[in-house]
């Protein structure tokens, strides 16, 4: 059975490791990843692809008799990845070009919760500066501008004054600091509380939940510097109590999907809900996603122990109702190794050390696992393996509860080096916190 994961990141990989562990009897079982990474490269069962380009993609799926297509990141599902598969009777898993606006475009996903009562912060939508500063002078700080369209996760800015709210507003309208992504921009109220990602997949009518997760999008410890597309995740999130979950599931997960039936589509694929959860224990969406969380994946998928071919296929036959997910009861926990200069200009080409002797002092080899992202083998002699994107590992560890997953994780991250590595301290540190209540 050939299968085709899109993308070479952290989640890509996780989902090309999971899908060739299954125990399905049509063993054995090819992976092929576009453009995947060092260790996709040398991985048994995987192979990498270097071809992007949507036609041609299409073309050796078509080739290969491809059993199906996951698509990771959101660029080739808001460029039309499914539409062209599914036009030319090839299997993908994924929303529609239309249907991933929820993601590409700010201004849809907002206007949307609108429509159909998802919970969601007050916000206006603008393409005029005037009136943007103009609106700005009606609010008050903290506020939180977002460009309209796909910014790599540097679309938003959490302004602490108004004056830094300005200030962005000039950068995304006036400067094109976020490029095509800010003709648009979305000015939203700011919200307080505990993220939470909350991630299903979708078969057009029904939903699987997946477990829980808690990114870490900030930089630096203590949730300080810069967004990033994310430095750490953990699964469970404690955060997410049974009674949070029916509700995220009623007034959030199935009021989108009969909201996309409503407007035309069913929603297929993996969606991906960022919610605040705020200490009143009231919900707000803060953006939908529509594909699986990276570093989410990496945590998820560690943790899943139902087959992933198994549940993709029901997704594409439209029987996710009939599907369950087991879910290893440990807390999987994993800490992002980011290159120097990363999220603005990570640079390339450190060399990895570590990798090869990675012990487990444990009894089970299966408690951790490193996800590479932005990694390749060097080109002179391809023996050594290189930094060659902003997140370059995600070192992912299984223990009992948060505290011993933290302390496995850092074990292993602590035996890689790299130069100029960045990596945050305390990733896990609100399901810790809800350890103390
Ligand atoms: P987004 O891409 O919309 O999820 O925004 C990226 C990050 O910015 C989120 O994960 C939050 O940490 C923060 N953020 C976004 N919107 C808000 C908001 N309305 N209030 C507070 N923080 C926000
Ligand atoms: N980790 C956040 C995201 O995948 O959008």
């Amino acid at each position: 059975m050939k299968l085709l994961v899109i993308g070479g990141g952290g989640r890509e990989h996780a989902l090309a490791w999971k899908l060739l562990q299954s125990s399905r009897p049509m063993r054995p079982i090819k992976v092929f990843i576009a453009p995947g990474n060092a260790c996709t490269s040398l991985e048994d069962g995987i192979e990498n692809l270097s071809i992007t380009a949507i036609p041609e993609l299409v073309e050796f799926a078509r080739k290969e008799s491809i059993a199906f297509t996951i698509v990771g990141p959101e660029a080739p599902l808001a460029a039309g990845i499914v539409d062209a598969f599914r036009a030319a009777g090839q299997k993908i898993f994924g929303p529609t070009r239309q249907a991933a606006q929820l993601e590409a475009s700010k201004d849809f996903s907002k206007a949307f919760m609108l429509r159909h009562g998802i919970p969601t912060a007050a916000y206006a939508t603008f393409s005029s500066p005037a009136e943007a500063h103009q609106y700005l002078e009606q609010k008050a700080a903290p506020i939180v501008i977002k460009a309209d369209g796909l910014a790599g996760g540097k679309g938003v800015v959490v302004a602490m004054t108004l004056a830094e709210a300005h200030a962005a507003v000039d950068a995304m309208l006036v400067e094109n600091s976020v490029g095509d992504a800010g003709p648009k921009i979305v000015i939203e109220d700011f919200l307080e509380g505990e993220e939470a990602s909350f991630i299903v997949m979708a078969d057009g009518r029904h939903v699987l939940p997946l477990a829980t997760s808690q990114d870490h999008k900030r930089l630096k410890d203590g949730d300080q510097g810069p967004n990033t597309g994310g430095m750490g995740a953990y699964s469970p999130a404690p955060v997410i109590t049974p009674t949070l979950h029916a509700k995220i599931m009623r007034e959030v997960i199935h009021a989108a999907m009969n909201g996309m039936e409503k407007e035309g589509e069913g929603y297929t694929g993996f969606l991906y809900a960022g919610l605040m959860i705020a200490p009143d224990g009231s919900i707000k969406v803060l953006e939908f996603n529509c594909r699986m969380g990276d570093p989410e994946a990496e945590v998820i998928m560690l943790r899943l122990k139902s087959d992933l071919i198994t549940l993709v296929e029901h997704a594409l036959n439209g029987t996710l109702d009939k599907a369950e997910a087991e879910w290893d009861r440990r807390t999987a926990l994993g800490v992002v190794m980011a290159a120097h200069g990363y999220p603005d200009s990570p640079r390339k080409g450190d060399v990895i050390n570590g990798l090869a002797k990675l012990t487990t002092t444990s009894a089970s080899e299966k408690d951790f696992y490193v996800f590479h992202a932005g990694t390749t083998l060097d080109e002179e002699n391809r023996k050594e393996i290189v930094t060659a994107g902003g997140r370059v590992l995600c070192v992912t560890a299984l223990a009992d509860g948060v505290k011993l997953a933290q302390r496995r994780a850092y074990e292993i991250a602590e035996q890689i080096h790299f130069e100029g590595c960045q990596m945050r301290h305390d990733i896990g540190h609100w399901a810790i916190k809800h350890l103390r209540k």
